[in-house]
């Protein structure tokens, strides 16, 4: 195994969660705040694919996933650093961080078979664990790509993720509209076009 990641005696313990977070979900940030009551500082890795579009640029996410922890406050929140990573493997950006556990969460056994491979190929590279947290069930079938696809289609995204991400996906894509929107309904003269 090639040399493992170590934490001096007494130093601050760090994790990593990391994901695509286009955009961030409330799932997500549950997933987060609990990583912070098990380690002293949460980073969170905001992968960006350079082969793949996202619906929201890498800067967009890290700005959406500290928007979402903002808002939802308090002194884990704070403990929370959110940061991009696009050039090469999970475990250097670990490595880098000092960082020897990655934290993911889990909402049933299709995440545990996409997770399982990525979790033994981290540990086979660089001794990275994996720590999984059972999801919410609250949040079960939130999903980013589902989160996208209902926003797309004009559905209420409001309960699914953090109000700073529900009002950038109705920028986005336009979408249902909520109480404190002051935009025309979609499809009134002058209002916003849903087709993107
Ligand atoms: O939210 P996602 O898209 O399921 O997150 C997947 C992610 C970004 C954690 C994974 O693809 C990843 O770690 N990518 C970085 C490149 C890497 O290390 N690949 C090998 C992982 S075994």
């Amino acid at each position: 195994m090639p040399d493992a990641i170590t934490e001096p005696a007494g130093a601050v313990r760090r994790c990593v969660c990391p994901g695509s977070f286009d955009p961030v979900t409330l799932g997500h940030v549950d997933v987060v705040l609990r990583a912070a009551d098990l380690f002293d500082v949460v980073h969170v890795g905001v992968a960006v694919n350079p082969a793949k579009r996202g619906l929201f640029s890498g800067a967009e996410r890290v700005d959406l996933v500290r928007a979402a922890l903002d808002a939802a406050g308090g002194e884990r929140a704070a403990r929370v650093v959110v940061e991009e990573f696009s050039d090469g493997l999970l475990v250097e950006h670990c490595r880098r961080l000092g960082a020897r556990v990655v934290v993911k969460g889990l909402r049933g056994g299709t995440d545990y078979a996409y997770e399982l491979p990525m979790a033994l190929m981290n540990r086979h590279l660089a001794g990275v664990e994996t720590l999984f947290l059972v999801g919410d069930p609250r949040f079960e079938h939130v999903s980013s790509s589902l989160v996208k696809e209902v926003a797309r289609h004009g559905g209420d995204v409001s309960g699914l993720v953090p109000e700073p991400v529900r009002g950038a996906l109705l920028r986005r894509l336009g979408g249902a509209v909520g109480e404190d929107d002051p935009r025309p309904p979609r499809g009134a003269a002058g209002g916003p076009s849903g087709g993107r």
